[in-house]
């Protein structure tokens, strides 16, 4: 099975441009060697870097490339898929990628990651891996809030925070903008989101989740 790098690339309707950035040494060599592979491999530039530097280049590259076209009038469409493993993505990093006209967004958040780091942060003011992921601490009176009320709510209550981040960041409000993938034991792991600023973006993802089955998880 293809991973997501090499689907973006083998896609029907093929992207013009795609940024692929891989942290890991053996994971990138593996990725370049997959995508070099493509004949279509001249479209993707990869980074080799922590997702959280390089997203200033990727940036000002889609900025340069829009200024090619009418500059700000007709921006490209963008999509980026952050798929980390835990909680790696900073808010910064989201936000900058936010800063685009028109970047809908598909972000696995790792709910199991959330709330084990959330038990260590709220016990250790200095653990800040959370404060980088919601970009603020404020998600710590909404986590003390739910607690009380068992994981589910605890996960329910964290996932709302953050869609009310990006709703603050013009992302369209909707009920329908999540899938959730749970393992063997029922037990929610993480939640795909997605983000668009156009009601279009939210059919077009609807459209799509319907034909999405849940995969085997451990
Ligand atoms: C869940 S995997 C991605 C799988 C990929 N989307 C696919 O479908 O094949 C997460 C990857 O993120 C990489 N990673 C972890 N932290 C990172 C960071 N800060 N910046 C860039 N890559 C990172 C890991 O090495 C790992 O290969």
């Amino acid at each position: 099975m293809l991973g997501s790098p090499l689907l973006a690339l083998t896609t029907r309707f093929p992207f013009d441009n795609l940024f692929l950035v891989e942290m890991g040494i053996d994971e990138f060599n593996a990725l370049e060697t997959r995508v070099h592979a493509s004949e279509r491999d001249s479209r993707a530039v990869l980074y080799n870097e922590d997702c959280n530097v390089a997203v200033d280049t990727v940036v000002a590259r889609i900025g340069q490339i829009d200024k090619e076209f009418i500059d700000g009038i007709w921006p490209c469409l963008n999509l980026a898929f952050l798929d980390p493993e835990g909680l790696e993505v900073e808010w910064q990093t989201v936000k900058k990628l936010a800063s685009l006209q028109r970047m809908d967004l598909i972000i696995n958040f790792s709910t199991s990651g959330i709330t084990r780091n959330a038990r260590l942060a709220v016990d250790n003011e200095d653990f800040t891996t959370v404060d980088c992921f919601f970009g603020t601490r404020d998600w710590r009176s909404v986590y003390e809030r739910a607690r009380g009320g068992g994981s589910a709510l605890v996960r329910r209550a964290l996932i709302d925070f953050y869609l009310s981040r990006l709703h603050d960041m013009g992302y369209v409000e909707t009920k329908r903008q999540e899938k959730e993938f749970k393992n063997q034991r029922n037990v929610q792991i993480y939640t795909m989101i997605f983000a668009s600023k156009s009601d279009l973006g939210i059919k077009f993802w609807n459209g799509a989740v319907e034909e999405v089955r849940q995969p085997r998880l451990l």
